[in-house]
Order: structure tokens, then C-alpha cells, then sequence
């Protein structure tokens, strides 16, 4: 099989390591990658916003299964693209894509689906803002409708600062605050049929005891020591399966990874958000614990097959991977420095996230610069291999939380994030 893999962070590298090893992979190409992926795959460097580009690429080359990392070129329409031109694809049409690129679409759908999740209002004028920000109270929760990076949630105690970012968007999703743990949990769907991978959990907060602002993700671990033994089985029954029903029915089938950001609260689990791609860095550590072949995997969901495919195999392996950002991220990073030490490191993968390599010398060229997964037998053995690896590494200025998975790996501080 030759594959195509569109993307640049560190979600593709481990989805090209993935990929990679899968024995029916005949080729794998990544369009751009980066200076990582590019040692085990073929990179190209197109303009991945522009669709024609990447679908004469795939025909170019003769690939079977288009796999799309990134929510932007999903919401720009490529798999519907790449479907005109009957190539198969794993990622859902701009339609579906919407699950995504519109918070007041997604709970639209969960609405009609009977998904739990939190009570919100949709709100395009001042005095809807206010008068829903009244009936939750504080904490106040405050959503931009479009894709926004990452920037578009709020969550603040402070009133007017709940108000101002609401008056920055002519549409918010204001709704109430879920108090509980936050586990991220994805589904791979053919469009009718869904698997449940395993959880995995993220963190968002830039610095160590989960303070600072929001970022994409700092580090991330799975599996979940903490969570309920059903976690997996009550997800797949009241949120993914009804989601894919719902837009199946909606004449949108989503055809891709249904990615439902979860919080475990003392009412049950809801919804906290729907992505419409694989979680960056939760990918990183989800991956290389997958024990069922990847590309056969994405091949069959693409292509309407999924309900043939085997379950999910797992190793039993722990994993934790640790971000390394730039100095400033996420509020304004500061790139082009150099990153040395990477050859140091023989005990974890190192995932390129926000890399460049200019006359040979490898620099920082985003927020998010490298993932650095360690897997053991434990959550604390992954975790140790995790931080001794990225203490190899040197970035003028950069930063990296050193909590990820710490309470996890602590039995006394067990659901503690
Ligand atoms: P989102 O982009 O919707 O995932 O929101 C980003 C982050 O904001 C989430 O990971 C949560 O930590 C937080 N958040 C979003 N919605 C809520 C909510 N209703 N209650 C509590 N925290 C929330
Ligand atoms: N890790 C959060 C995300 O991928 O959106």
C-alpha cells in the first residue's frame, strides 16, 4: 500500500512511525513533514491549503489511502477533494469536519444525538452574551464558534473577562463549567461503524501544577490508571456511536477520527469538545502502544470496510511524551534557535513537531518544537525515560512542564491531574 500522509507536526511523525510499521506499506510520502519525518518517510513540499495541488500529488504517485493529520486542510475541504478524484481517504469531508470548525455545530449534533455534555447557550448579540454568562455563573466558560488554534476557549472566574473575549467573536457557545478530570478519548470510523481506541490525558496549561494560559498540549499519558474500568464501552455507546449515527443520518457521514475530549463529572462523562483529527500530543503516546496494523486499519475505515476489521490490539506498554516549546510559547514564541542533543537520546522517540534544518543545522521554527515519548513497563518507568531523554536536549529558552503524568504515576495521587 502506498500512502500519504498530509501534515507537519508531531502527530504525523507518530503517525509515520506508525504507518511505517505496518508490513503492508509498500511507500509512505508526507506532504510538507518536516526534518524528522523526513528521515523515514518521503517528504514533499506542496502547499497542503491547496487542494488541487495535493490531489495531483496522490495521483502522481499512485496512493491508495490519503491519511489527513492537521483540522485546517479538513476544514478546507481536501478528503472531499481527494474523494471527487476517487482516492481513498481517511478524514472527514468539510461537512463533517464542522464537528470541529463550529463549537455551536458540534453541539447541534450532540443535541439531536443525545450526547451528554454541558447545557450552553449560542450567542451573537451583548445581551445574549450577558444574560447567559448570569444563568451559569462563575467559572465562566466562553467559546469563539470557529477554528481559533487553540485561542478560542476561555475559562475565568472573572466576569468581564469572560465578557470581553466574548465580544471578540460575533458568535460565542457560552456554557456551563464541568468540574472533573479531562480524558481524551478517539474513535476511528468508517462513517457507520466505530472503533474506541484507548483514553489517553492531555495537558492543556502551559506550566507545571497546570497554571499559565491554554496551549495545544504540554505532554500527555496513557493508559489511564485512574479511570473507570468502562470508560471505553460507556464512551463508544453514549458518544461516538451516537455521533457517527447522527451524522450519518445527516447525510455528512464522518469518515475519519472522531476525537471527544472528555470530562469524567460526578454526573457521568460529557462532552467538552469534538476534534475532527488525531490529538497532538496524545497521538504520541497512543500510537506506539497500538498493536494493530495502522495503514490496514485507516485503509478499511476509508474505504466503508471497518465493520470486517479485527479489534484493537494494544501493547500492555506505558507511554508519557513531554513537549519541549520555545521560549514565550505559547503567547509568542520565539523560534530559529538552534536544537542540539537529539542524537543523545537512545531510550524514548523523539518526535519534530516545530523544526527546520537550515544548511544542515537543525532549528526551532514553531511553538510546540519536539515530542518526547518514553515507553515502559510503568507509567513511571515511561515517565523517567521520558524526562531523562528531553534533559539531553538543548533550545535556547525553552521550557517543558515536569509534572506530565506524575500523579498518574503516584498511586497516592491517583486521579489527580
Ligand atoms: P476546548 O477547545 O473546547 O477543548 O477547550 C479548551 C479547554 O478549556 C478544555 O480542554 C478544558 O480544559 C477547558 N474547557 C472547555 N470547556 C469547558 C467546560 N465546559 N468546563 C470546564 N472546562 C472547560
Ligand atoms: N491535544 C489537544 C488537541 O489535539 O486538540
Amino acid at each position: 500500500m502506498k500512502v500519504l500522509l498530509i501534515g507537519s507536526g508531531g502527530r504525523e511523525h507518530a503517525l509515520a512511525q506508525a504507518l511505517n510499521r505496518d508490513p503492508q506499506l509498500e511507500e509512505l510520502h508526507v506532504a510538507p513533514g518536516n526534518p524528522g519525518i523526513a528521515e523515514i518517510a518521503l517528504c514533499h513540499l506542496i502547499d497542503t491549503d491547496d487542494n488541487h495541488v495535493v490531489v495531483a500529488l496522490a495521483q502522481k504517485l499512485e496512493i491508495d489511502l490519503v491519511v489527513i493529520g492537521p483540522e485546517k486542510p479538513l476544514v478546507n475541504g481536501l478528503a472531499d477533494a481527494l474523494r471527487k478524484a476517487n482516492i481513498a481517504v481517511f478524514g472527514p469531508s468539510a461537512a463533517a469536519a464542522q464537528l470541529e470548525g463550529s463549537k455551536d455545530f458540534a453541539k447541534q449534533v450532540m443535541h439531536d444525538a443525545g450526547v451528554p455534555t454541558a447545557r450552553s447557550f449560542t450567542c451573537t448579540t451583548k445581551s445574549e452574551m450577558e444574560a447567559a454568562l448570569s444563568t451559569f455563573g462563575s467559572p465562566y466558560v466562553v467559546k469563539h464558534d470557529g477554528l481559533a488554534a487553540g485561542k478560542g476557549v476561555v475559562v475565568t472566574d472573572d466576569r468581564t473577562l469572560a465578557l470581553d473575549h466574548a465580544f471578540l467573536s460575533p458568535r460565542v457557545v457560552i456554557e456551563e463549567f464541568l468540574d472533573g478530570p479531562e480524558v481524551s478519548l478517539f474513535g476511528i470510523s468508517d462513517g457507520t461503524t466505530v472503533l474506541a481506541m484507548q483514553p489517553a490525558q492531555d495537558f492543556k496549561r502551559a506550566f507545571d501544577g497546570d497554571l499559565g494560559p491554554n496551549t495545544g498540549g504540554m505532554g500527555a499519558y496513557s493508559p489511564l490508571p485512574w479511570a473507570p474500568r468502562n470508560i471505553v464501552a460507556e464512551t463508544l455507546t453514549k458518544v461516538l456511536q451516537p455521533t457517527i449515527a447522527e451524522m450519518k443520518a445527516r447525510n455528512t457521514p464522518f469518515v475519519g477520527l472522531l476525537y471527544a475530549g472528555l470530562a469524567l463529572t460526578k454526573n457521568g462523562i460529557r462532552v467538552i469538545e469534538f476534534n475532527a483529527r488525531f490529538g497532538d500530543p496524545e497521538t504520541q503516546v497512543l500510537l506506539p502502544r497500538l498493536k494493530t496494523p495502522l495503514a490496514a486499519l485507516l485503509y478499511q475505515a476509508a474505504t466503508g470496510n471497518l465493520k470486517d476489521a479485527p479489534v484493537l490490539e494494544w501493547f500492555d506498554d506505558c507511554a508519557v511524551t513531554v513537549v519541549l516549546a520555545s521560549q514565550g510559547y505559547p503567547t509568542a514564541p520565539k523560534t530559529g534557535e538552534v536544537i542540539t542533543g537529539i542524537s543523545a537520546v537512545t531510550d524514548a522517540s523523539v518526535f519534530h513537531a516545530g523544526t527546520v534544518l537550515k544548511d544542515g543545522v537543525l532549528h526551532s521554527s514553531g511553538g510546540r518544537v519536539l515530542t518526547v515519548t518514553g515507553i515502559g513497563a510503568s507509567l513511571a518507568e515511561a515517565r523517567s525515560k521520558a524526562y531523562e531523554s528531553i534533559s539531553k536536549i538543548r533550545l535556547r529558552g525553552s521550557h517543558y512542564r515536569s509534572d506530565i503524568a506524575l500523579a498518574a504515576s503516584t498511586p497516592s495521587k491517583i486521579g489527580e491531574n
